[in-house]
């Protein structure tokens, strides 16, 4: 019978993916069709309302660009992409426990403004230089869970500058600013000069921002440096470093936060700093070692 309604609706959606040849892609979609329908039946929208949810979707991809990925906010602000990252690490913690291995840094989410591409740098380069904010000086280790130097590590930095805005954000003819990839020497240093990274709100002036302002929340983000960790023979690795006494620690946007990441930026008159610069402004540092996940011992 052709005829279906909604106590069967479900099971003949799901059954239709019989012939389907993908395991892991079937059993994907028959939580998602069972979750979606499950969704549907404790709200029971409107059929305006649920045509209001169709435009939201549709606007928040209009709003997508090169530039800007709008698509990624709700993943992120409704806490679905920390989820993600939570148990995946979860699933790497076990993997390593199991083989008594020492604990690996925790990841967070990567968000909207990574940029592939970015210049690779001398170690101890200045990448904040002309750029609102105050000067940090950012040093540490990259080691492996059993702390192992991991040399040759690929060290992706981001972050906006001292007022809040990314390069992304300064226009569509806007270059790459506060970014660029270190390689940590022979013995897994890193160091570099930036700006110390101040709060500041995810974009509030899309669909996303419209559904947070609705939903009561704030759109701010604790100050943080991202960082992407890539060496042969380990786990890429994803993640920030929060600065230690910037506001919203407590209510991240994203709820991004780690305590394992939060890290103190020591503040330091005019003067001379760990790698020998003489700074005639005050400064910060930070430091903050890494460890990677060794592939052979990945979940
Ligand atoms: C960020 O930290 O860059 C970010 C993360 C998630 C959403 C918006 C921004
Ligand atoms: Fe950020």
């Amino acid at each position: 019978m052709a005829q279906l309604d909604a106590g069967d609706i479900t099971q003949a959606v799901i059954d239709r993916m019989a012939d389907c040849a993908d395991e892991r892609f079937k059993t994907v979609m028959t939580a998602l069709v069972r979750h979606a329908h499950a969704f549907v039946r404790e709200v029971e929208p409107s059929e305006a309302e649920w045509i209001g949810a169709i435009e939201f979707l549709t606007a928040t991809g209009k709003q997508c660009d090169d530039k800007r990925q709008e698509f990624i906010l709700p993943s992120d602000t409704l806490g679905i992409s920390m989820l993600v990252v939570a148990l995946n690490q979860l699933k790497a913690a076990r993997a390593l426990s199991a083989a008594g291995a020492p604990t690996p840094t925790e990841a967070t989410v990567q968000g909207p403004f990574y940029w592939e591409g970015s210049p690779e740098r001398e170690l101890g380069a200045d990448i904040g230089a002309g750029m609102p904010g105050e000067p940090a000086y950012y040093s540490g280790r990259v080691t492996d869970t059993r702390g192992r130097p991991v040399a040759n590590c690929v060290m992706d930095v981001w972050s906006g500058d001292g007022e809040g805005f990314y390069d992304m954000q300064k226009g569509p003819d806007a270059g790459m600013a506060l970014r660029a990839q270190f390689r940590t020497d022979k013995d897994g240093n890193y160091r570099f000069w930036s700006i110390k990274p101040t709060f500041y709100p995810v974009p509030g002036d899309g669909p996303v921002g419209s559904m947070l302002a609705r939903m009561g929340r704030h759109l701010n983000r604790p100050g943080h440096m991202h960082m992407m960790l890539k060496a042969p023979g380990h786990e890429r690795l994803v993640t920030h470093i929060f600065v230690k006494d910037s506001p919203y620690l407590d209510s991240d946007a994203v709820f991004g936060v780690r305590n394992s990441l939060v890290v103190r930026f020591d503040a330091h008159p005019p003067g001379t700093a760990p790698d020998g610069r003489v700074l005639t402004t005050p400064y910060h540092t930070a430091e903050y070692d890494f460890r990677l996940v060794p592939e052979a011992l990945a979940a």
